[in-house]
């Protein structure tokens, strides 16, 4: 963990940080963990200590699309997940956005406040327009931390993944409209 890691956006239990390069070793034991890895789009995939080198490394593309951060709990300031957006459309201005935490650090309303936090840069930092996401449907809790962040369920793809002890279950698809976008605000500034 770093001492010195620099915090973009703080909130009130968790804060997202710069990643640094020995937060590989916290992504190799939380990602292999079965049970993480679970609702994910490859759950069966097990990630070497140099996927998440070479996955670290690609982040300082200066043509990179994609802006990733360490979760970090304010409450000891370690690292407990990452989030991020990827796939970045500067022209229409989406991106999709994805995240996990450690088991341990499960239920404690973390991936609720690190998705509100990650809309925030984006919407206000970044300037985009829309953030979507997917996922499975057995995966409860990531669909209700999606909407209780006003991301609402605008389709599905049936029967698309495999998941351990489901069978084939259905991909939600979530969206969320930055509203300066659509407000009378925006009417108003570009008249
Ligand atoms: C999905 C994940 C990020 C959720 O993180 P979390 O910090 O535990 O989520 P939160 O604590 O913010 O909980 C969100 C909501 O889901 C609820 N919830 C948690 N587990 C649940 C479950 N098994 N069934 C139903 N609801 C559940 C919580 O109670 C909370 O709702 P509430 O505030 O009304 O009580 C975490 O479980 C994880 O990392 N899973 C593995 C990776 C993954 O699946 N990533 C998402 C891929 S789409």
């Amino acid at each position: 963990m770093s001492d010195n890691r620099p915090l973009i956006v703080g909130g009130s239990k968790v804060s997202l940080g710069v990643l640094v390069e020995t937060d590989t070793e916290f992504l190799f034991s939380a990602i292999n963990n079965p049970e993480v890895h679970r609702f994910l789009r490859n759950p069966g995939r097990i990630m070497y200590m140099g996927d998440e080198i070479y996955w670290f490394r690609s982040l300082s593309e200066k043509s990179s699309n994609d802006r990733h951060f360490a979760i970090i709990e304010n409450d000891g300031m370690k690292i407990v997940g990452v989030i991020g957006v990827r796939e970045i459309d500067w022209i229409n201005g989406t991106g999709i956005i994805g995240y996990f935490l450690s088991q341990d650090k499960w239920g404690k309303g973390f991936a609720t406040e690190a998705i509100s936090l990650t809309v925030k840069f984006c919407f206000a930092t970044l300037n985009m327009r829309k953030l979507t996401s997917s996922v499975f449907e057995p995966n409860k809790a990531s669909a209700k931390a999606l909407i209780k962040n006003g991301f609402s369920e605008c389709g599905r793809f049936h029967k698309q993944a495999f998941i351990r002890e489901h069978g084939f279950v259905d991909e939600l698809i979530f969206e969320k409209f930055n509203d300066f976008y659509y407000s009378d605000k925006k009417a108003e500034k570009v008249n």
